[in-house]
């Protein structure tokens, strides 16, 4: 079927669905300029996530772990929201979508405008102690050293790392609206992280149509019913624009 044709049969289903999920991974982000992780230029075709992104990591190479933290940072500092974030912020006003589960860490969806987001991998926006617990904004991290807290602890950036949990409320309410989902929409991820991709899963399973947007073939497809190869940030204007013209 011509992608037209599938994008016209997505834009069907939204208008019949009284409750869409958006779900979204890194390939939401690179268009705004931000690498994924496991397409052929990600993040972790060039290094260790375990080596870097976890809790190990903080704590045995403490240099080179907060050195890829303040690169991640200063990369984000040049990004913006695309159109793709804006049209998903839009839709949210317009009642077309009622909530956002992301997998990404880098804030552009609430940048966008977007208000219903659950960060299931927490955010780069903000740095906190784990023996205190006090929170500080991500600025703590960018001097050179190891940032630590006022009590003296280590300061962990507001990610979750390998190994780590996921934030417990972000879980609960991301199953609750994999569970209302009518329709339930991936954009831009390899879905191979747990349990993040268990709600995709979850919201098939509770009756919800999934559908995948992606530039490669996920491990979800041909659980799908519907999948569309293309660019988040191009197709999200295809979408937007059959939705308005009633086409
Ligand atoms: N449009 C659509 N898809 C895209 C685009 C784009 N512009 N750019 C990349 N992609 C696709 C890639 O082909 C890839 O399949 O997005 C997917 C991104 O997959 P990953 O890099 O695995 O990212 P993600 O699924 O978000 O990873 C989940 O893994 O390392 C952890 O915590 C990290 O949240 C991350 C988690």
């Amino acid at each position: 079927m011509q992608d037209t044709g599938k994008l016209k049969k997505l834009v069907d289903w939204m208008r019949e669905s009284t409750h869409t999920v958006i779900f979204t991974g890194a390939g939401m982000s690179t268009e705004a300029g931000l690498p994924d992780f496991r397409s052929k230029t990600g993040l972790w075709k060039a290094k260790d996530p375990r080596k870097l992104a976890s809790i190990e990591a903080m704590y045995k190479n403490p240099e080179e772990f907060y050195e890829f933290y303040r690169m991640r940072l200063a990369t984000l500092g040049e990004a913006n929201p695309h159109q793709g974030h804006k049209i998903l912020a839009d839709w949210e006003k317009r009642r077309i979508i009622q909530a956002i589960i992301t997998q990404n860490v880098d804030g552009l969806h609430h940048r966008a405008g977007s208000n219903r987001v659950i960060e299931l991998h927490g955010t780069l926006r903000e740095a906190l102690c784990l023996k205190c617990k006090k929170v500080y904004g991500s600025q703590v991290l960018e001097g050179g050293g190891i940032p630590r807290c006022e009590c003296g602890n280590m300061l962990k950036p507001g990610v979750i790392l390998f190994g780590e949990m996921l934030p417990q409320d972000a879980l609960y309410q991301a199953d609750l609206e994999s569970r209302r989902s009518h329709l339930f929409i991936v954009i831009g991820s390899s879905l191979e992280v747990s349990p993040a991709n268990y709600f995709p899963l979850q919201a098939r399973d509770t009756g919800a149509k999934l559908v995948i947007i992606n530039m490669e073939t996920t491990i979800m497809d041909e659980q799908a019913d519907l999948v569309v190869r293309g660019k988040a940030g191009e197709v999200l204007v295809k979408v937007d624009d059959l939705l308005k013209n009633n086409l």
